[in-house]
């Protein structure tokens, strides 16, 4: 194994792609700023408990893919595998739900782990922007997070995703629906792993990807027949404000998610260019979930967005993300007395929010301009002993060639005025 490998499942961002990253990151929180959602950061790593009371013992993502580990105090810790349970913490702990009114709307962004089976699209290290909307049941909050979620895809220029919505029902009539299937299951000829699942978690089975399963699940049970009339109520509420702000869905009884923590509404965004991993994010109503981790009743709703996944989708659907050229001015020095007027010059453009660049180590004049070229940047400013004796650079346009002298005061101004 090369020293120079990441581990297996993660991978490094680099330029010039990091862009996009940074781009995608930007615009799915550009909503959420924009709708009184405050930022909230959390550390890395939890303890164990948090994940398995809120996430839940019997989910894939702790029992099997969380990365755990105990401090040499003793400490059980786990990277996060997850943000809603973090961030439900945090807002308890830092007393927000008391201070002012409900909901509490947060929204993060950072840096997730799971001991997933690695491939495309699925990774060990991934990143997520995240919302949520905590201490209030109110259906026109589920429908803001579908709305914002579906104007960030948007803003992006993101146009082959599906918005999949569902009800998983409450405390009320969930467990009369798991039973009632679970009599359903028990009928069938299933695997050994697919019987235990049927007992601990019988709504997976439901989400199981094999033909064979599938097959034998017509005629179960659904959940639409079982949701009790508060519930029902609450989604046909989400539904008709989803629908009149113009998003367009699609109702899917078989969405269940991968987290145990949701109650009615879940929904999922999926993108149909990214083969089997095709959620592109995700989220739903978690009104148990506080009292779960021991704190008080805060019924809460949100969502989180994939950003490794969702600049996959960008790029399957050849989407190209206007990202300006990270340098506008890229300055040219030749001879001592030049690098050292024109490292002054690219000081002050960059005071006076000019985003300059310079010909670092000494370069001639063809290795340079090559450099020029490769910044991307609108100007060159030239100079060497004979402009200096005259007092001015060489200010070259790139992009029609045009090459005019300017004294070696005026340039700040100069470009400035240019480039406005
Ligand atoms: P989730 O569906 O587990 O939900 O993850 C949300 C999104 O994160 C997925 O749709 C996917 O884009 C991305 N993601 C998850 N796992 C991976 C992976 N191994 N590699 C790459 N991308 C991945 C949650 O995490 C919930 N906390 C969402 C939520 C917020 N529910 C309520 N509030």
């Amino acid at each position: 194994m090369s020293t120079f490998q990441a581990p297996k499942g993660t991978y490094d961002l680099l330029p010039p792609r990091s862009a996009s990253f940074l781009a995608v990151r930007e615009a799915i929180s550009a909503p959420l700023r924009n709708s009184g959602y405050g930022y909230v950061e959390t550390p890395g790593f939890e303890n164990v408990e948090l994940f398995s009371r809120g996430v839940g013992e019997s989910t894939d993502i702790v029992s099997k893919e969380m990365y755990t580990l105990t401090t040499k105090g003793g400490d059980e810790l786990a990277l996060r595998p997850e943000g809603t349970a973090s961030v439900l913490r945090a807002a308890l702990q830092g007393n927000l739900h008391k201070l002012g009114g409900l909901p509490v709307k947060l929204w993060y962004s950072g840096s997730y782990y799971r001991y997933e089976r690695a491939q495309k699209g699925r990774y060990r290290h991934f990143s997520q922007v995240g919302a949520e909307a905590i201490g209030a049941e109110d259906p026109a909050l589920d429908a803001e997070l579908i709305i914002l979620a579906d104007q960030a895809y948007r803003s992006l220029g993101l146009r082959n995703f599906r918005i999949l919505l569902n009800s998983l029902g409450d405390k009320e009539c969930r467990p009369v629906y798991r039973e009632a299937l679970q009599d359903f299951l028990r009928g069938l000829d299933l695997d050994e792993d697919t019987v235990r699942r049927a007992e601990i978690n019988p709504l997976r089975v439901l989400d199981d990807k094999r033909d064979d399963v599938q097959k034998q699940l017509v005629g179960a049970p659904m959940l639409r027949d079982y949701l009790c009339d508060a519930c029902k109520a609450y989604h046909e509420e989400v539904r008709a404000l989803i629908t009149a702000a113009g998003v367009a869905f699609e109702d899917d009884e078989k969405l269940v998610r991968g987290l145990d923590y949701y109650t009615r509404t879940t929904f999922e965004f999926v993108h149909d260019g990214l083969g089997s991993q095709s959620a592109v994010g995700g989220g739903g109503r978690y009104d148990g979930l506080s009292e779960m981790i021991g704190g008080p009743a805060l019924p809460s709703v949100g969502w989180a967005l994939g950003v490794d996944r969702t600049v996959l989708a960008l790029e399957a659907e050849g989407v190209t993300l206007d990202i300006p050229a990270a340098t506008s001015v890229f300055a040219v020095a030749l001879g001592e007395e030049a690098r050292r007027v024109l490292f002054a010059t690219v000081t002050e453009l960059r005071r006076a929010g000019v985003a300059a660049d310079f010909s670092f180590g000494g370069k001639g004049l063809k290795g340079a301009m090559k450099d020029a070229n490769r910044s991307g940047a609108r100007f060159t400013v030239v100079a060497g002993e004979r402009d200096l004796a005259e007092g001015v650079v060489q200010l070259k346009d790139m992009e029609s060639g045009e090459q005019t002298p300017v004294a070696v005061a005026d340039v700040v101004e100069t470009v400035r005025a240019k480039l406005a």
